[in-house]
């Protein structure tokens, strides 16, 4: 058995902690009869800057060719714009039809939970962010830039067929995971036309799965919701730039950051696993980020490609380092990065010894 899998560390910290992940990686199969072939990509602000090459058709290609991609975060003050961002990760979603963006919310241990009167099992959601359209295709323009006059135009798409399969995903995912209601937020009571597509695709679907409540919320509503009462949601279902906004403040209720793991899906097709934050630049080569979103995103990554056991050692492995408080600073411990990959590596080690 032999899997393959391209990894794009990118920028800043995505290259600490991907460095960790791959750590654990190694470990976690180590014990399968699986071979396991990296191929690291170099795709980034750097190469940017020295060549002016951002994502490389062969690389597509590489990428289409292995099970799945993993990448880390791109990002650097020295590329202001995020130009070679908006080609590697908004390119590799949009060139490789990743229309789900998965992103679970779950909080893996009590302590973690930022909320008064609540605990960890209150903090268990996912959610269906739409990854291909919305205001990030990148439609628009800017005339008369620099003058009195200027006008940017930013457009926000929406497509039958690009809401009505994410909002299938949510069901599906729901059904197939004994979850039992669906949340769809949008912001139909301002954006007329395409949140107006969203509600009636949402009706449509919602009739498919007698089974699954359908419950929508405005999306301002919804973020108020998710700190009155995380507990009410199970599978939320939202377009590209309100699923952006609210999977940060989810990261914040699973305990931050440093602890959100997330996959870029095609059901049926090729994948694309990373971490929802950042490339912090701030804490670039300093040993300082938490590389557990990055691990539990190998963990993801392994589950969906057939390797669960691998990643249920992941899991356990990352839980039992957050009930021993080996973790970074963000997380109240005192390890750095490259011995919070040590540690959850040592546990996996150890759980199969
Ligand atoms: P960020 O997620 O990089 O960091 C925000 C803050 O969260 C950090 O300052 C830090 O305090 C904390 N944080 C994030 N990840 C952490 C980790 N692993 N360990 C410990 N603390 C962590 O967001 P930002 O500061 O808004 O953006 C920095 C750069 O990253 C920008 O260029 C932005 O465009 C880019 N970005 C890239 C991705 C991606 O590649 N997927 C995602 C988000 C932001
Ligand atoms: C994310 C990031 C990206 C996004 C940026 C870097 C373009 O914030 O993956 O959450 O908005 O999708
Ligand atoms: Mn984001």
């Amino acid at each position: 058995m032999k899997r393959r899998y391209a990894v794009v560390p990118g920028d800043g910290i995505g290259i600490d902690v991907t460095r960790e992940a791959i750590k654990v990686l190694r470990a976690a199969t180590a014990v399968e009869p699986v071979e396991i072939d990296l191929q690291t990509f170099d795709y980034g602000a750097e190469r940017f800057l020295r060549t002016g090459e951002t994502l490389p058709d062969e690389g597509l290609e590489e990428f289409r060719a292995a099970d799945a991609v993993l990448m880390g975060a791109f990002g650097d003050p020295r590329v202001p714009d995020m130009r070679h961002a908006r080609d590697i990760l908004l390119g590799t979603r949009f060139l490789l039809d990743l229309y789900v963006n998965f992103r679970p919310v779950r909080c893996l241990d009590d302590r973690l939970c930022p909320l008064r009167g609540r605990t960890a099992k209150d903090v268990d959601f996912v959610v269906f962010r739409e990854n291909t359209e919305g205001a990030y295709v990148g439609i628009g323009g800017i005339f008369k830039k620099g003058t009195a006059d200027e006008i940017a135009i930013q457009e926000d798409v929406n497509t039958r067929k690009g809401v009505e399969r994410i909002l299938r995903a949510a069901f599906e995912y729901a059904q197939a995971h004994g979850r039992s209601r669906v949340t769809m937020a949008d912001k139909s009571n301002a954006l007329r036309f395409g949140h107006d597509l969203w509600q009636r695709a949402f009706a449509e679907v919602a009739v498919e799965y007698p089974g699954i409540e359908a419950d929508h919320l405005y999306i301002d509503a919804l973020a108020m919701q998710l700190i009155k009462d995380p507990a009410r949601f199970e599978v939320i279902v939202t377009c590209n730039m309100f699923g952006d906004i609210v999977t940060d403040l989810g990261a914040q209720l699973q305990g931050g950051l440093g602890l959100a793991a997330s996959g870029n899906l095609h059901p049926g097709g090729p994948a694309m696993f990373e971490p929802v934050h950042g490339s912090a630049p701030k804490y670039a080569g300093t040993d300082r980020a938490n590389p557990f979103a990055a691990i539990l995103t190998v963990a993801m990554m392994l589950e969906h490609t057939g390797l669960g056991p691998a990643a249920r050692r992941i899991e356990d492995a990352v839980r039992a380092c957050l009930a021993a408080d080996e973790c970074t600073r963000d997380l109240g411990g005192s390890l750095g990065t490259i011995a919070a990959g040590d540690a959850v590596a040592r546990r996996i080690a150890a759980a199969g010894a």
